[in-house]
């Protein structure tokens, strides 16, 4: 008899299970790692935050991790440096026998440009001889929002292949925050920080296809590309509860919704991206209809 025959398969605690995972999400200490580590802790996965400032991590597992059924563990590590990559994957490898759920979100955003321009000159002037607007520049906002994703997926590979043997045919889950951002045509006054979201959502198809289609590992890899949620990088700091605020009517006409994003509607999104199965080398955005407004690239 097929587990379809049940009703109590449909069962949201069945559909979206996440009890008893163990998660890792880079940058969990604010924005939207913190929304994903709330989701999935306080649905009883064990997650392991990893961040460069230990303050902020620790405030993060104080204030959220109490009374939830699952737990929230700190780790302080720059994941844009292989050493420190293999460093975690030793210590999660220490205390766990797999990695079910890997979320990719740390990301920087560094410099911002004037993209209206009157001339060819003044245009010129604005992209190219803006002195922040230089080759380190572009080179580190690649290095922590591209091959970040790429170091961390494939130094975790076997354990991420052993969530399927310990869970139930659950199968290891990846998740990399892109971002609209790789996905519309406008620069949104930051080329450098665009063009590498674009290449973090090809990026997580190709590595998909690497590792579920040609070496046929169960592990799933998926991209979130959120539109504009509250966070450190949107708003510019967060308070003494590591959350960030953006005004509501900053994005009333930029959305089909009328607002920013929610905390709800990202915890929403990881769940989903984490538990269906059916689901393998996409890209999910969810922005309130940002693209609809702002028309896609490609
Ligand atoms: N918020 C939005 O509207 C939005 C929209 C689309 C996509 N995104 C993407 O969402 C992801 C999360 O960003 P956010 O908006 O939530 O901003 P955020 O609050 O600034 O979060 C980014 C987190 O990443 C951590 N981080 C940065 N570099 C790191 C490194 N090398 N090693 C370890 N941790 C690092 C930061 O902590 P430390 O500085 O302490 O290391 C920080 O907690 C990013 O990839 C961003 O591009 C955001």
């Amino acid at each position: 008899m097929s587990t379809n025959d049940h009703n109590e398969s449909f069962k949201l605690e069945n559909l979206f299970s996440v009890k008893n995972k163990v998660a890792l999400i880079t940058g969990g200490g604010s924005g939207i790692g913190l929304m994903a580590t709330q989701a999935l802790a306080t649905n009883g996965a064990k997650v392991y935050i990893v961040g460069r400032t230990e303050e902020k991590l620790e405030k993060v597992a104080e204030t959220y991790g109490k009374d939830i059924s699952g737990s929230i563990i700190p780790i302080t590590a720059d994941v844009s440096k292989k050493d420190e990559i293999k460093k975690l994957v030793d210590t999660i490898s220490s205390k766990e026998k797999c990695l079910c759920i890997l979320i990719n979100n740390a990301g920087i955003a560094l410099n911002t440009q004037q993209t209206e321009a009157s001339s060819a000159e003044e245009l010129s002037k604005n992209l190219f001889s803006d002195p922040n607007e230089t080759f380190e520049m572009w080179t580190d906002t690649y290095r922590t929002n591209v091959p970040q994703l790429y170091f961390m997926t494939t130094a975790f590979l076997p354990l991420l292949q052993a969530a399927h043997k310990h869970n139930d045919n659950f199968s290891g889950a990846v998740i990399n925050i892109s971002s609209i951002s790789g996905i519309v045509k406008t620069s949104q006054h930051h080329f450098a920080y665009n063009a590498s979201k674009a290449a973090a959502i090809h990026l997580t198809t190709m590595l998909a296809n690497e590792i579920g289609s040609l070496n046929g590992l169960r592990i799933r890899v998926n991209s979130i590309a959120p539109g504009v949620f509250p966070s450190e990088m949107t708003a510019g700091e967060s308070d003494e509860k590591q959350k960030s605020h953006i005004p509501r009517e900053k994005y009333e006409d930029k959305t089909t919704a009328t607002r920013p994003g929610e905390d709800r509607d990202m915890a929403n999104a990881i769940l989903f991206a984490a538990t269906n199965q059916y689901l393998n080398g996409q890209t999910v955005a969810v922005d309130g209809g940002y693209i609809l407004s702002a028309g896609a690239g490609a």
